[in-house]
C-alpha cells in the first residue's frame, strides 16, 4: 500500500533568502497519527502550509494519495483538512453557517447530520447559533477543527491544535483525534506539548532549523527513554555498598547518605521492590525515596541542545 503522504526533497527558501526547509523527506502511512515537534521557527507551519497549498515550495515534491500538490492541486486539496495555527474567521457569521459553508466550498452536498455530529463532538452544539465574535479562544479553535472536518478529509493537519485550550478540553480533543483515527483519518499535528505527542502519536518527527532530524515510532522512542532512577535518603551514613548488594547501576553519594539506583524500566532488572527487599534484609534503613523517569521532553531538550552546540562549534 502506498503512503497517503509522500514528501521528497522538499525545500523552501523565502524571497528574503531565508531557508525555512532543507530537503525534507517524509512518508506518512494511511491512518497514522504523526506528531511534528520542534522549537519556534523550526519550519513546522511552513511544511504544513506547503502541503496544504498555501505556500509554494522552492523544490521537491509532495504527493497526497498519489496526487501532486501542484499539478493535481484540486484532487490533493479535497483530501486535506487544515486547522491553521492562526485563527481567522468571519466574526459575524454563526458557528453552524461557518461549518456548513466550508463543506459547500469543497463542492460537497449539504449534510446537516454530519455537521451536528461534529459540533456535538467538539462541545460546540450549544453554540451553533452564536456569532463567532462571541466565542472564547478555545471555542474558536474547536470551531476551526469542525470547519476543517466539514468536507470529511482523509488527512487532517492540526497546527498547534490545543494552544490556548484548557486541560479538560484538551483531553476531549485527544479523544476526538483518536476517534478520527479509528474512523480511518490520517492526522498530522504540530505541538509544543511533549505530553500531547506522547499521548497521541504513532510516530514522532523532530524538526529544527528546517531539517527533519529524527523520525521514529513513539514506542521505540519511549523505550530509549525507559531509564528510571531511584534515590534513597539513608537514615545513617553507609560506609560502602555491601558486597551482597553490588548491583550494576547502584551508587553511593560522596557523603555516604544517598543511594542511587539507575535501571531500565523496560527490561526487568531487579526493580525497585527487589532492591528495597534486599536493603531491608541488610538492615539498611532509609528516610525517604523518590524516582525519576526520563521523558520525551528530556530527549527533545537534549537533542535541541546538543545540536545547538554542534552548530556553534
Ligand atoms: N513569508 C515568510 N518570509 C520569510 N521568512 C518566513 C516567512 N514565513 C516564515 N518564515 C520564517 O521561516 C521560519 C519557519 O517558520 P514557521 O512558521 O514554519 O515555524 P514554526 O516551526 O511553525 O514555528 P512556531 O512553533 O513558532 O509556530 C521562521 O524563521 C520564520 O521566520
Ligand atoms: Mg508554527
Amino acid at each position: 500500500m502506498t503512503d497517503i503522504l509522500q514528501i521528497s526533497n522538499l525545500s523552501k527558501k523565502f524571497s528574503s533568502g531565508f531557508e525555512a526547509l532543507k530537503s525534507v523527506n517524509l512518508n506518512i502511512a494511511k491512518g497514522e497519527i504523526f506528531a511534528l515537534l520542534g522549537p519556534n521557527g523550526a519550519g513546522k507551519t511552513t511544511l504544513i502550509s506547503i502541503i496544504c497549498g498555501i505556500v509554494t515550495p522552492s523544490s521537491g515534491q509532495v504527493l497526497v494519495n498519489g496526487h501532486d500538490i501542484i499539478t493535481q492541486y484540486r484532487q490533493a486539496r479535497t483530501l486535506i483538512g487544515l486547522v491553521p495555527q492562526e485563527i481567522y474567521t468571519d466574526s459575524f457569521e454563526t458557528v453552524w453557517n461557518t461549518v456548513a459553508f466550508s463543506r459547500g466550498l469543497y463542492g460537497k452536498a449539504p449534510n446537516p447530520d454530519l455537521i451536528e455530529q461534529l459540533l456535538r463532538s467538539l462541545s460546540l452544539w450549544e453554540k451553533k447559533n452564536s456569532k463567532i465574535i462571541t466565542l472564547s479562544g478555545g471555542m474558536k479553535r474547536r470551531l476551526m477543527i469542525a470547519k476543517a472536518l466539514s468536507h470529511e478529509p482523509s488527512i487532517l493537519f492540526l497546527d498547534e491544535p490545543t494552544a490556548g485550550v484548557d486541560v479538560s478540553l484538551r483531553k476531549d480533543m485527544w479523544g476526538l483525534v483518536r476517534d478520527l483515527k479509528n474512523a480511518g483519518t490520517t492526522i498530522i499535528l504540530t505541538t509544543h506539548y511533549i505530553e500531547e505527542a506522547e499521548e497521541m502519536a504513532d510516530r514522532i518527527g523532530i524538526i529544527r532549523q528546517g531539517e527533519l532530524m529524527l523520525v521514529e515510532k513513539k514506542t521505540s522512542l519511549m523505550k530509549k527513554l525507559g531509564k528510571k532512577e531511584l534515590t534513597l535518603q539513608l537514615q545513617t551514613a553507609l560506609p560502602a555498598i555491601p558486597a551482597s548488594l553490588d548491583l550494576p547501576g547502584l551508587s553511593l553519594s560522596p557523603d555516604h547518605l544517598e543511594l542511587t539506583y539507575s535501571f531500565d524500566a523496560n527490561t526487568q532488572q531487579l526493580g525497585i521492590a527487589g532492591l528495597l527487599q534486599r536493603l531491608s534484609d541488610l538492615g539498611i534503613a532509609f528516610k525517604d525515596l523518590h524516582t525519576t523517569q526520563s521523558s520525551l521532553e528530556d530527549i527533545f531538550v537534549g537533542l535541541i541542545n546538543s545540536e545547538t552546540t554542534h552548530h556553534e562549534a
